[in-house]
């Protein structure tokens, strides 16, 4: 259950919104920083201060690829999968990444630390092959750059997970 705080800075958000839905992703991305993920309990809070049904704010958050239905580690990795990135040789990339993480894609690694997914275009698409690792972003990756770029992740430390709030 949510603190009564919480509840009511997510009710005031809906009541100033346009319409339930657009406040929908900032409710979920709250209540997922609250709970590490977006927990089934954490739907049905969503959908009662959105006002909106479970199945709802299920389908919403299944469309939105950094709302989490299910447990996660403390820094979340987005490897680009769209094209550009492929061309510039993102299974090179994810399969050092699988190998160094000891995960497959959508794992999380023994420690908690990260979670390893994929992700549609960021959007750098000359600067590819890239990922992120919370908010940010690695690019001309080589399989030494990854290493560098996990070192630096994992010496940045175990604060609060880098995922809450991100969407
Ligand atoms: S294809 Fe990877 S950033 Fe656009």
């Amino acid at each position: 259950m949510i603190p009564e705080q919480l509840r009511k800075s997510l009710e005031a958000r809906v009541a100033h919104a346009f319409s339930a839905r657009e406040a929908a992703v900032d409710v979920m991305k709250d209540l997922q920083f609250h709970y590490g993920w977006l927990t089934d309990e954490a739907v049905g809070e969503a959908a009662e201060i959105l006002g909106l049904s479970r199945l709802q704010v299920e389908e919403l958050a299944t469309f939105y690829e950094m709302i989490y239905r299910r447990p996660v580690g403390n820094k979340m990795i987005h490897i680009c999968d769209s094209i550009s990135c492929w061309n510039a040789g993102y299974e090179k990339i994810l399969d050092h990444l699988k190998a160094r993480l000891g995960v497959e894609v959508g794992g999380t690694t023994a420690d908690g630390q990260f979670t390893l997914v994929p992700c549609c275009c960021m959007g750098r698409c000359g600067d590819g092959p890239l990922i992120s690792i919370g908010s940010t972003i690695y690019d001309h990756l080589t399989p030494e750059l990854v290493d560098q770029a996990l070192e630096i992740e994992r010496l940045s430390g175990t604060a609060a997970p880098d995922h809450k709030g991100q969407a």
